[in-house]
């Protein structure tokens, strides 16, 4: 579970880095960027296969832990503290099972909407250095230029800030990487890494919606 999650925190950074082109405005990087990751071919399917897998062996042991918490416990607590010292209770750890729906039910409308989204046939076209190619910086742009979809993301964003905030650590924990007098440290860049991930990735909506009409381009 920590060690796919670690996986997953590693595609996410890759994401987010690719996904910082889209601050420049017009969309020719973005879109040349996209091209080059196209252009892997077959190694793209495989990393994709790779990601996928990830994601449901994550869920799946996620699920299974849930529910074997559950099973062992029987019924809720009535109260929860944190019992101090490495225990790392707090508003993220124990909403790991929602924030986690959250960006499962997010992730399915999300690639749907993008990487299965309008093609070149839809008109979605553009020229990378001169080939024509999916113009996928317009759809970014005409997706946040719909404020339902910028505060859709904004939202699932601060769930994910949410479920790195507890995960990371969590995942050092359960990977048996953390000595007690680390334990604080490990949780400050589990904090770090969360808030910079979802501002990052709250800031593209936002950017897009907000500040680029106004953005003067040469
Ligand atoms: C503002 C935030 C985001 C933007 C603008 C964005 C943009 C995109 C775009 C344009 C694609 C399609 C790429 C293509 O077809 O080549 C994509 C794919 C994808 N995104 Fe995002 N994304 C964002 C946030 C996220 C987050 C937070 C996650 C995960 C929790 C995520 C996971 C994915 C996945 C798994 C794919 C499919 C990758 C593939 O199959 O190659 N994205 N995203």
């Amino acid at each position: 579970m920590g060690a796919s999650g670690l996986a997953l925190l590693g595609f996410l950074i890759t994401h987010l880095a690719g996904n910082l082109l889209l601050f420049i405005p017009g969309g020719a990087l973005f879109n040349e960027y996209a091209q080059k990751l196209e252009s892997l071919g077959m190694l793209l399917y495989v990393a994709e296969f790779g990601l996928a897998f990830l994601f449901v062996f994550h869920s799946v042991i996620a699920i299974r832990l849930k529910l074997d918490n559950l099973s062992a416990r029987g019924s809720k607590y009535a109260g929860l503290k944190s019992k101090g010292g490495p225990s790392r209770w707090n508003i993220a750890s124990v909403n790991m099972a929602i924030s986690g729906l959250v960006m499962g039910a997010f992730l399915i409308w999300h690639i749907k909407s993008m990487k299965f989204g309008p093609s070149i046939a839809q008109g979605y076209v553009t020229e990378v250095k001169g080939t024509l190619d999916r113009d996928l910086y317009r759809l970014v742009f005409e997706t946040f230029k719909d404020p339902i979809q910028v505060w859709l993301y904004v939202g699932v964003m601060i769930f994910l800030g949410l479920h790195l905030r507890h995960g990371f650590w969590s995942a050092f924990q359960s990977l048996g990487l953390i000595r007690p007098r680390f334990s604080k440290l490990i949780s400050a860049v589990g904090v770090f890494i969360a808030v910079l991930m979802a501002a990052g990735f709250l800031g593209i909506p936002l950017y897009i919606h907000f500040i680029l009409p106004g953005v003067k381009t040469l």
